[in-house]
């Protein structure tokens, strides 16, 4: 058994969708189900007898004692985070609250059930956390890509409270002991990506006519990967990764924005065509650059492929392909997922652009 917190969110269900394929062990999945848990995301296994699903906020120490007590997991893999930048800087309270305040409890719950645990499950039990390269700051555009040794230096609300729960989970391997890995990943892009992220933003509002807002000049880079081999290498972290260390996850594509959105412009255009034969390319539009946006990042994954044979499954065309289908094949997820709390977001976030 595993506990697996933020498991209704983009790469927790993907995760949790992943484990459940491959491996008979069950999963308690603890969510708290904000604007980005989506239940419907987990629609095809919520028949099955091997996935737990409990409502509830990571800070809800009382609670996931008792689950604890109650499953007894032989490890937890922490997901659960207030996760976009642009919702942070508009509002950082709530990622102080679940990524800093909720891990915070996470570990003080965890480090007491795994005081009491027999010997032997004390060795095998692991807390995984899953973080972030944003954590390392930016790059400049001939720096090498972060490895695990570079400086935190977060610039954004987000980063800043995701670097403060690493921080977190460091110190109590460090001083209690727990058995902790963290993984730091790239950007991610797949199925179920909620459309207030870059690249399902751009599908989404590609195909219903909308213009696709590109911050600034659309040179930053950002370092791509599918989320299916985010989820392989956690699993690898998991299985074979040194207690106490870090893991940089990474696919080495780099990729400037505009090239991304040029590229699924492209795809729809083969795919979908618009209706006036022109390109998607049209629909592109410049719009006011995000506050102390990160110019780079780029992710050295060498120790992780070295150490722990983990390698990729897709490439950049591959997977993009694939997330560009999904969307086309799946219009009711997204248009379920646009009702309600997403317009106000679009609204906000988007009102003074052109
Ligand atoms: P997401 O926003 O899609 O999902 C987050 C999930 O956490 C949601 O299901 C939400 O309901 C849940 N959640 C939020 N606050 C909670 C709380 N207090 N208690 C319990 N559940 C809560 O995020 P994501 O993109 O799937 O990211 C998951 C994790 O992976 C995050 O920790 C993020 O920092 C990390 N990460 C993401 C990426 C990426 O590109 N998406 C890259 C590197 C690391
Ligand atoms: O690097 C890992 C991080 O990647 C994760 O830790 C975060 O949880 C995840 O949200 C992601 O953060 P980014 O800020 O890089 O992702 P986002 O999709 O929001 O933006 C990607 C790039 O595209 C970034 O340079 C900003 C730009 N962008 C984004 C949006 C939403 C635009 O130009 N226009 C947009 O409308």
């Amino acid at each position: 058994m595993i506990f697996v917190t933020g498991g209704a969110g983009f790469v927790g269900a993907n995760f949790v969708l992943n484990w459940l394929k491959n491996s008979d062990e069950p999963v308690v999945n603890l969510d708290k189900l904000t604007y980005a848990g989506n239940l419907e995301n987990l629609s095809s296994i919520q028949d099955d007898p091997r996935h737990i699903f409990i409502q509830t906020d990571i800070r809800d120490g009382a609670l996931i004692s008792q689950l604890l007590a109650q499953h007894r997991p032989r490890a937890i893999i922490n997901f659960a985070a207030e996760s976009h930048v642009d919702r942070s800087i508009h509002g950082p309270e709530d990622f102080i609250q679940t990524n800093v305040v909720g891990t915070f409890r996470l570990l003080e719950s965890v480090r007491s059930y795994w005081n009491g645990l027999e010997l032997a499950d004390k060795s095998e039990f692991r807390f995984l956390h899953v973080s972030t390269d944003e954590v390392y700051g930016m790059l400049s555009s001939t720096a090498p890509a972060f490895t695990e040794d570079h400086n935190y230096e977060p610039n954004s609300p987000y980063s800043a409270s995701k670097a403060a729960s690493d921080h977190l989970v460091r110190a109590w391997h460090h001083t209690y002991g727990l058995p902790v890995l963290t993984t730091n990943c790239s950007n991610n892009y797949g199925p179920l990506h909620f459309p207030e992220k870059l690249i399902p933003l751009m599908i989404v509002n590609a195909l219903e006519g909308k213009p696709l807002p590109i911050y600034g000049d659309g040179m930053q880079v950002r370092d791509w990967l599918y989320v299916r081999d985010h989820c392989s290498a956690i699993r690898r972290v998991l299985d074979a990764g040194k207690v106490g260390e870090t893991y940089n996850v990474g696919g080495w594509n780099e990729k400037a924005n505009i090239d991304i959105v040029k590229t699924v412009c492209g795809l729809l255009d083969e795919m979908r065509p618009r209706a006036d034969g022109k390109s998607y390319v049209e629909q592109i539009s410049f719009v006011t650059d995000r506050p102390g946006h990160d110019r780079r990042y780029a992710i050295d994954a060498r120790k992780l492929e070295r150490e722990l044979g983990w390698t990729p499954a897709e490439t950049f065309e591959t997977g993009i392909r694939k997330t560009v289908q999904w969307y086309l094949d799946n219009p009711q997820w997204v248009a379920n997922v646009q009702s309600g709390s997403y317009r106000d977001w679009v609204q906000k976030q988007y009102a003074d652009q052109p």
